[in-house]
């Protein structure tokens, strides 16, 4: 599966791969990529709704290539909805890859994309409207 050609959105969050991220095989565990995509869309929901907010939904998340230890990993978001209590950002994860790994000398590539979604709420955790 391929990825895009470049990021779509803004740089969100950066962050190391490190060995304690990793399943039995070595392989960065998917669960650890959609925690940063998530902490990276709720940075993002909460600039746009000015709110504390809850993530609602995560829609169409497809891991295209794996992550490694030493792979800098990078969160772009694009919010592409906003509604009455809701906000909806998509996020695409891409690794500029360790300097010790075989393609080192490559290019950052795109290994995740989802849509996350996000509800403002108020103190009490209930939903609340998006002031515009
Ligand atoms: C988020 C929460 C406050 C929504 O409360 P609610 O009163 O049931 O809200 P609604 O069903 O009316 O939905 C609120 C908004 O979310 C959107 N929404 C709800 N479910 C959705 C889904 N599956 N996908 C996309 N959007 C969704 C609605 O469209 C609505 O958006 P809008 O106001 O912009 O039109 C409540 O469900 C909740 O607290 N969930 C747990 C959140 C949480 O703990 N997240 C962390 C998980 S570890």
């Amino acid at each position: 599966m391929e990825g895009s050609k470049s990021p779509q959105g803004d740089l969100i969050l950066r962050t190391l791969a490190m060995p304690a991220d990793t399943n039995p095989a070595g392989d960065i565990f998917g669960g650890w990529i959609m925690s940063q995509m998530d902490i990276a869309g709720g940075i993002r929901a909460r600039e746009v709704t000015g709110a504390r907010i809850v993530t609602v939904a995560v829609e169409s998340i497809t891991f295209i290539k794996p992550v490694r230890v030493g792979d800098v990993v990078c969160c772009y978001g694009d919010v592409v909805r906003i509604g009455t209590t809701s906000v909806t950002i998509n996020l695409e994860v891409w690794v500029k890859p360790s300097m010790n790994s075989a393609s080192a000398a490559g290019n950052k590539f795109q290994v995740t994309r989802a849509a996350f979604t996000y509800v403002a709420v108020d103190d009490d955790g209930k939903k609340k409207v998006i002031q515009r």
